[in-house]
């Protein structure tokens, strides 16, 4: 499998305990900065059509603003009712101050 990477923002752009929205060839990606960590994932949570950006990091589970369910964002596995379908989560990767994500094609 093949993977495509794709330079998102500076590290700047996310500071630690964050999360931001960008928009990579039409699809919504969520940054989350953990404790100095980046991870990504889509920004759309699978219950509804929330943006994940717009929740709340609290350690290493994001909580949707809509139904206030949450997701383990490490692992993209559902961490609270009423979501249940996990997230799609993007290999990370820092160089040269800025950000990048690894799509599979
Ligand atoms: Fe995210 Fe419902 S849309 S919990």
């Amino acid at each position: 499998m093949s993977e495509t990477e794709h330079r998102v923002c500076k590290v700047a752009d996310v500071p630690v305990g964050k999360i931001r929205r960008f928009e990579i060839d039409g699809r919504a990606i969520a940054i989350y900065n953990i404790a100095g960590a980046f991870y990504a994932t889509d920004d759309t949570c699978t219950h509804g059509l929330a943006s994940l950006s717009e929740g709340e990091l609290d350690g290493d589970v994001v909580e949707c603003s809509l139904h206030f369910g949450a997701f383990h964002v490490p692992t993209g596995m559902p961490a609270g009712a009423p979501c249940s379908v996990p997230l799609k989560v993007y290999r990370t990767e820092v160089r040269d101050g800025e950000i990048s994500i690894f799509r599979t094609a």
